[in-house]
């Protein structure tokens, strides 16, 4: 008969020294399987005469119940330390510093463009687009600047390499060739805005050869000056977020508007600081006059019936004016520095009034 001792530290041995759950489940079919060593031993027990099997059989049991004590602790202890495992695989360190986000600023020419879309939108105005390469009839000759017109040379036009209809295509100087390309095609009447890129052969600290403006039209069968000064008295009001800005209009010339008007708003340059709203000062922001009759006709429209007012103004200039920006190259150096300072939060939703810098 096997020494029960030897086989007891055998089998101990193996359950102790089960590394997983499937080790230790080999040990027990070594141990208690249908082949197992004990199983073996308590097999033998019937060629035993009685005397013996008594005694035998007694040890036998206790063994098996040792052994399958020993087969429940280690099974206990495996399964403990897969769960402690897990556990430290999957512990988040709540302590450690949170990385830093970093978000996006909004451009201060496109936070200006949604201001001023917002300001005219809610007096009822659509936004109209037109092309950025434009050609010669619409950008001068159907805004009444003739080949000849000594308006031509006051635009720094960049031309292309490409003619069509039988003229070089150029990069729309200002953003009144979207005023045809609408009466073209929309019946009258007629309230749009076109904010969008323009592009003069210029630069200093006060141009840029690509710049923005946003163009207004108003068509229909009684529009007249005194809506014209309303409609842009209460834009530049809403803009500033000032309610008693003082708006001028002086009499000027475009050859697409008769009669013209350039409007100022009132300021002060006080101690070499500008402030707008107060003072004896003046600045022109925009350009502004009834359609010329000639420009309604040159799109087919009856300018005995029809008539209205237009506007155009440069982006750069009134965003630089309404958040103190003192260089108008610096809005296109793409400098994040720059951007961190002048620019807006992406929630912001642009307000019909002066806000306040985020
Ligand atoms: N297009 C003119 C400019 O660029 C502005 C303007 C638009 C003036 C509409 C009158 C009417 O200076």
């Amino acid at each position: 008969m096997e020494d029960l001792d030897k086989l007891k530290s055998d089998l101990s041995a193996l359950i102790v020294g089960a590394a997983d759950l499937a080790g230790l489940e080999a040990a027990r079919i070594e141990a208690l399987g249908r082949n197992g060593r004990i199983t073996q031993l308590l097999k033998g027990l019937g060629q035993m005469d009685a005397e013996a099997r008594r005694e035998a059989g007694q040890k036998f049991n206790v063994l098996k119940n040792e052994i399958g004590a020993a087969l429940d602790a280690r099974k206990a202890q495996l399964e403990d330390s897969t769960i402690d495992a897990r556990l430290a695989a999957e512990k988040i360190d709540i302590t450690l510093p949170p990385r830093s986000q970093r978000s996006g600023r909004i451009h201060p020419i496109s936070q200006t463009m949604d201001e001023v879309i917002a300001i005219f939108g809610e007096m009822g105005f659509t936004v109209a687009e037109g092309p950025d390469i434009e050609e010669d009839w619409y950008n001068f000759t159907a805004l009444n600047i003739p080949p000849e017109h000594p308006a031509r040379q006051n635009h720094d036009t960049f031309y292309l390499d490409a003619e069509k209809n039988g003229a070089p295509l150029l990069l729309r100087t200002h953003t009144s060739p979207v005023q045809i390309r609408t009466m073209q095609n929309t019946k009258p009447p007629l309230r749009i805005i076109a904010p969008g890129r323009t592009y003069r052969c210029d630069h200093d600290a006060t141009h840029s050869p690509m710049f923005h403006q946003v163009e207004g039209l108003v068509i229909d069968e009684a529009t007249h000056m005194g809506h014209l000064k309303g409609c842009l008295v209460d834009f530049c009001r809403a803009f500033f977020g000032i309610d008693d800005l003082p708006v001028r209009f002086r009499p000027s010339y475009f050859p697409f508007t008769e009669p013209s008007a350039e409007v100022d708003i009132g300021c002060s340059f006080a101690g070499g600081t500008l402030t707008i709203g107060a003072g004896e000062g003046w600045l022109e922001i925009l350009g502004s006059g009834m359609v010329n009759p000639k420009v309604l006709e040159n799109c087919g429209i009856d300018s005995t019936k029809y008539q209205g007012f237009a506007f155009g103004m440069g982006i750069e200039r009134i965003a630089m004016l309404k958040y103190g920006i003192p260089d108008l190259r610096t809005f296109y150096e793409s400098d994040v520095r720059w951007l961190n300072h002048y620019g807006f939060a992406a929630l912001d939703v642009p307000s019909l009034v002066g806000r306040a810098r985020p």
